[in-house]
Order: C-alpha cells, then structure tokens, then sequence
C-alpha cells in the first residue's frame, strides 16, 4: 500500500516480434498462446450492430473511486460487453491503450476484483488506423485478421494481447444513453509492476487515435477533450468532451508539440514561495497515472535544498523510521492531518509561458505534495524521477492535480486547469465552478 506507482509514462507499444523470438524471454510460452489464440478467434467479426446517432456537444462524465494515500491509485467504473459487465479501470493519461484483464484464455493475469472480460470474436483486423496507431510505423502483421499490441509502463508491468472491438455503456450529460463499440485490448498476458494494484485493467486516455477519448470523437459523440478533478478527500470525477467546464476560467497552456507521446506543456520554471528559482526548461509532464509527482534530479535536489532551508527551526526533524517514502519529517507529536503541518511549508508552482500574453502558473499548495503516513510522519510525495528512471522528464501526478479540474483539450491542443471542488460530479452543463 501507499507505493507510487508511475502507469503510463514512458509507455510505448512494442511490436511483438514474429515466431522465434515471441515470447522467448520469458520461458517461450507466447507463441504457443498466440496461435491458439489465433485459432480460438479465427471465426469471422461480429456484425458491428449499434449505429450511434451523434449526440453533439454533450459530455460524459464518470465518477472516481480512490485516493493518493493509502490506496495509491484511483479508479473509475466502465460498463462493458454485450450484456454490459462492469470493470475497474485505472484512468491513465500517460498511455493510449484501454485494456482488460481477457479470459481468451488468460496466460497470466493479476488478482482483479471482477471476473475476466471473456472476449468476443469482433477483431479488429490488423490493417485498421487503430493497429497502426499502437504501433512503430514498419510494424509488419503477422497475421492480417488480428492486431496484436504489447503495452510497457514504466513501472516495468506490461500488457500482451488483442484488440477487439465492443461495446461500451455511457450515460450522456444529456440525458441519452449511448452504445458505441470501441476498440479495446483483451490482454491475456500481463506482468505487473513494482507499484502494482489489483484492478481490471488500464483506462487509455493519452493523446493517440486509440484512446478512448479520441475513438469517441471520431464517432462524432464528443469533444476530443478528457479531463479529471480527483478530490483530496477521494474520489472525484473524469469527463470526456468540453460541457463540464467553463473554458474562460480555466488557465489554458499550449501542449508542447516536440513529445508526442504525452500530454505535455512548454518548458516550466519551478517558483517557489512565490520566488522564481532559477530552476528553468523544465520538461513537465501531466499523468494521471502516476500517484506521486517527479522532478528530475537536478531539479530535485535544489527543491529539497529549498524545502529544508524553509525548515531551518521549525520543529520537525528527518525521520528514516517511515519507509513509505524517502523524506519524512517528524514532529514532537505524530500528525493527524496536513494541516497540522502546512503552516511550515510554502507553496510551490511550475510557470510556464504560454505563448500568449501571460505565464500560466500550476500552483500546488502542501496539500498537493505532502502526505500524512500512518505512523504520523509528513512524507514529501515529489520525488526524484532520475532515480524512478524518467530521466530527465518532470511529472505531475496525482498528488499535485487534486482539488483542481485538469483539462486537455486535444482539438486545441492545450492544457488547462483551474481549483475545483471535485466532491460531487457535475450532473450537466456548467454545474461546476
Ligand atoms: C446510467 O444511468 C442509469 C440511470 O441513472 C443508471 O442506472 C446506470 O447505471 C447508468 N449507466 C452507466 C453506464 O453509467
Ligand atoms: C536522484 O537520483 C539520482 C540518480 O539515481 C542520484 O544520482 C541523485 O543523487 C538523486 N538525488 C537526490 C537528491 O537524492
């Protein structure tokens, strides 16, 4: 429990390489698999049944299960199959693919707390727009019926699988229930990773034509926006398309176009106490599939400095008896909440020019990187990236994106976000802020 995990960055789709060397790392089992399972799909698609009238300028919005801490993750609720069968899915925005946890049969699969999606026979057939977008451009198919993907996050836990098409069950902020099919992996091959949790499967909402946001749109139903507001307290809500918000009081930043994978801003400058640091062209990613907030080692080791000056006689001291996470400070008596200690600690922020007239700054108050641990202790939850392997890139996880609406308008190609009560789903238009 408690142990960050970092889901979607650095995710990328490796090919699955053809016949020897499929499957050979890890005890030789994938190819075998592959072909039965090739044999066991091999009967023509399903006849794509629903035609989805286009329910223009509505919305969906989901609601969020989970925290930062102690759980570590957050999860939302999708309704799948034909009849519908429900599943928790980890929202990522650091990745594309939406995958469940598939009885085709499984090879290996982790403890879910449903039973494993049994896939249907609507492949998606390995030529289509979807399979290219999963992977590198000379990817060459194995077998023409069938799209196989491969998904590695960076916590070293992957997906192995194949992407059919199904239903999936929405309710409209209008109103109107909808039923597109959607193209998602039947992963029957999983490993997990260092920060595993038990949960159905990954819900892809990264910036490429696969994720689920994008597949929604080309089908006219909604906005290519997706956004998040995951409450301090729990919980929270995810909404896809632009009816949630009101645009002219979110802080709108152009996404940077140079890292196409992830939804990233332009170079950021770290501010702390409202002071500029010196701490510049920082590359700063937003993933919602990271519980905690990365800043690369350079970048870190001057943001302890500052925070330990700021300390300088105040009574906390540095505790190693709380391995949670790697900087915790005690006090003369355990803490119970954030805010018996928020007055020690300033505010930080990451500014980045916008292009336009003025900087847009993300501001992320104690609450925002600061945890309680169970033995009361305040633990830093802004962690050194170079050390988790991001290299140089900065993240903003959830840690730093709660009690603030987060919006990444595709179409626009921008990053906005602005404070929000994030307690109760907005039902319909403009309910919030
Ligand atoms: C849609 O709304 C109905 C009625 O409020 C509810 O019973 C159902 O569970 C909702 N379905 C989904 C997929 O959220
Ligand atoms: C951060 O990680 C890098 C790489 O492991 C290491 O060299 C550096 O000392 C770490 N910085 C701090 C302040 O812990």
């Amino acid at each position: 429990m408690g142990g960050g995990k970092i889901l979607g960055m650095l995710i990328f789709v490796v090919v699955i390489v053809s016949a020897a060397g499929g499957g050979g790392g890890e005890g030789g089992y994938g190819d075998n698999q592959q072909k039965k399972w090739w044999k066991w799909m091999s009967s023509s698609s399903v006849a794509s049944s629903s035609v989805v009238n286009p329910v223009v300028s509505s919305s969906i919005v989901l609601p969020l299960y989970g925290n930062v801490y102690p759980v570590g993750y957050y999860y939302v609720q999708l309704n799948i199959g034909q009849p519908s069968r429900p599943y928790f899915l980890d929202p990522d925005t650091g990745s594309d693919l939406t995958w469940l946890q598939c009885d085709a049969p499984c090879v290996r699969c982790t403890r879910a707390p449903h039973p494993f999606y049994k896939p249907n026979n609507d492949l998606v057939p390995c030529k289509d727009p979807l399979c290219a977008a999963l992977h590198h451009a000379d990817y060459k198919c194995e077998s023409p019926e069938q799209c196989d993907y491969q998904v590695d996050y960076a916590d070293g836990g992957s997906s192995l699988g194949v992407l059919l098409n199904d239903l999936f069950t929405f309710n409209m902020t209008s109103g109107a229930r909808i039923k597109p099919h959607l193209a998602l992996g039947c992963g029957y091959d999983q490993l997990p990773g260092q920060s595993y949790h038990p949960l159905d499967g990954v819900l892809g909402l990264g910036k490429g034509k696969a994720s689920i946001v994008s597949q929604l749109h080309n089908k006219g139903l909604v906005r290519n926006v997706v956004g998040h507001c995951l409450s301090g307290k729990g919980g929270g809500f995810l909404f896809f398309g632009d009816e949630v918000y009101d645009s002219s009081r979110i802080v709108w930043t152009p996404m940077a176009h140079d890292h196409m994978k992830h939804y990233s801003t332009g170079s950021g400058e770290l501010i702390f106490g409202g002071k500029g640091t010196g701490l510049k062209n920082l590359f700063v990613v937003f993933d919602s599939g990271s519980s905690f907030s990365y800043l690369n080692a350079h970048t870190y080791q001057g943001f302890i400095s500052l925070l330990k000056k700021e300390l300088n006689g105040k009574p906390l001291r540095e505790t190693k008896d709380d391995y949670t996470l790697p900087l915790c400070w005690k006090g003369r008596r355990p803490f119970k909440t954030i805010n018996d200690v928020k007055k020690y600690f300033k505010h930080f922020a990451l500014s980045f020019t916008n292009g336009w007239k003025s900087k847009a700054q993300f501001e992320i108050p104690p609450e925002s990187y600061l945890i309680i641990s169970s033995k009361g202790s305040v633990c830093l939850g802004v962690l050194n990236g170079t050390e988790a392997g991001l290299q140089n890139v900065n993240l903003i996880g959830d840690i730093s994106m709660q009690d603030k609406m987060v919006i990444y308008d595709n179409e626009r190609q921008t990053i906005g976000w602005s404070p929000a009560n994030c307690d109760r789903p907005p039902k319909s238009s403009n309910m919030i802020m």
